[in-house]
């Protein structure tokens, strides 16, 4: 995708924004651009990692969720507060790098999988014709292999119930605080052999879980890990939330002590080193970062200079005023209006709403963000419970279809001059 191409792809969910937009639309098309180099300039080449800065509610986890959506590249989302220092109890920050290439394990995994969905879907029925051959007593007497599949495979026989083999794996062990997991299954899954219990299911169900098995078999494995390594040190995406709760200069107690350590632990791997995965080793240099946060508390400069400058470009989003709530409340696919007409849909009711209407919501927004604290768009999510809160009580038992127009004087009524001052709607 062309960067202009990324950036309408973000604007069909988010409002505004574009400077945003525009500067990971050109980092992620960057990758594609070092992707055709010679390798030698390739090795050159490194991403420019971001950080995104804006006040609370403005779309900033809203663009990388979004993102992560579009892009086929291996992309995680992560919390920088949920990781501490080396040493400390907790996540690590070389964990994030882990759990990407996990991420990237399934993406090629997936591709794979639908490579050979036919091909397993093909023994999958072969393998579930022989067991109605054997186990039904409802197919028709002296009927063959062949005609068995034929109807396996055209979904006539979904309903019939099979006894299969499933593998009984066994659940993972919590051994570590913190989410240090072991899968004791795992380690012996190869010295051990495979525990399987018997089920009866569906022949629909069966299908699915033998084709999944079959499919397990025909993906070669070891290429799908080289593979995986490979996209995720090449194309990874690493999406680091909360960044600012982890800069300013640390108190010497409490929880704060190892905010400074942390920002130091993430210092190589931004800057390129070497970690090692269960799937082998992985080069952090070109696995691009972008890093985001309010920084309304504790700015960009509290963070320690190394690492602010390894986020070259920085991009700040501007806080939400009235015609961009009007937008974000109509124009996204699946805006909040809609998504409460679908809901409220399902009870009969219609629930629709005027332009003004529209119009009255955003400007109690505005005001009630500019008079209490401003959450940006969160705003409107309280603001539209309690403006929907009546009519989603008061319902219809027998379900009989009801008509409600939300318009400017609806709005008014449920927000006095007062009441936009109140107290009493805040989150
Ligand atoms: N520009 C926007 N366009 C459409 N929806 C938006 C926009 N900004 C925020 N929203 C909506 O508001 C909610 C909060 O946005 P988001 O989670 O992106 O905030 P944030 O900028 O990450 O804030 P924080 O600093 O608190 O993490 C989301 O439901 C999102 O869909
Ligand atoms: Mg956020």
């Amino acid at each position: 995708m062309t960067p202009k191409q990324i950036v309408n792809e973000l604007d069909r969910y988010i409002v505004g924004q574009f400077n945003a937009k525009k500067a990971v639309a050109i980092a992620l098309r960057n990758r594609y651009r070092r992707s055709k180099l010679s390798p030698a300039d390739r090795d050159e080449i490194t991403p420019k990692n971001i950080i995104m800065k804006g006040p609370t509610g403005v779309g900033k986890t809203e663009i990388a969720r979004r993102l992560a959506k579009l892009v086929k590249a291996p992309f995680l989302k992560v919390e920088a507060t949920k990781y501490t220092e080396v040493g400390y109890v907790g996540r690590d920050v070389e964990s994030m790098i882990r759990d990407l290439v996990e991420v990237a394990i399934r993406l090629v995994k997936d591709e794979r999988y639908k490579e050979v969905e036919a091909r397993a879907f093909e023994r999958a029925v072969d393998r579930v014709a022989d067991l109605l051959l054997k186990q039904s007593k409802e197919l028709p007497e002296g009927i063959t292999k062949v005609a068995v599949i034929d109807e396996v495979s055209k979904h006539n026989l979904d309903q019939m119930q099979v006894e299969i083999s499933v593998a009984d794996i066994p659940k993972p062990v919590e051994l570590q605080a913190g989410g240090g997991e072991i899968n004791i299954g795992n380690i012996f899954g190869d010295i051990l052999p495979k525990k399987t219990k018997k089920r009866t299911v569906t022949v629909e169900e069966a299908l699915r879980i033998i084709a999944s098995e079959e499919s397990e078999k025909l993906i070669d494995l070891d290429s799908v890990e080289s593979e995986a390594l490979k996209r995720a040190e090449n194309d990874g995406v690493i999406f680091i939330d909360e960044m600012d709760k982890i800069a300013g200069k640390s108190s010497q107690n409490g929880p704060d002590v190892s905010r400074e350590g942390v920002q130091r632990d993430i210092l190589p791997i931004v800057e390129g080193c070497t970690v090692s995965t269960k799937y082998g080793n992985i080069k952090t240099d070109y696995i691009l970062f972008i890093a985001s946060g309010a920084f309304h508390v504790s700015k960009v400069s509290d963070l320690i200079p190394e690492l602010q400058g390894r986020f070259p470009v920085l991009v700040e989003l501007d806080s939400l005023g009235v015609d961009d709530f009007v937008k974000i409340l109509t124009e996204p696919e699946n805006a909040i209006t809609q998504q409460y007409r679908k809901l409220l849909a399902v009870d009969n009711i219609d629930l629709s709403f005027t332009d003004d209407g529209i119009a009255e919501i955003a400007n109690v927004a505005y005001d009630q963000n500019n008079t209490l604290e401003d959450i940006g768009a969160r705003r409107l999510q309280s603001i539209m419970e309690h403006i929907v809160e009546d009519i989603s009580y008061d319902i219809n038992e027998e379900g009989e279809p009801k008509k409600v127009v939300i318009d400017r004087e609806y709005v008014l009524n449920n927000f006095t001059t007062e009441s936009r001052n109140l107290k009493k709607y805040v989150l």
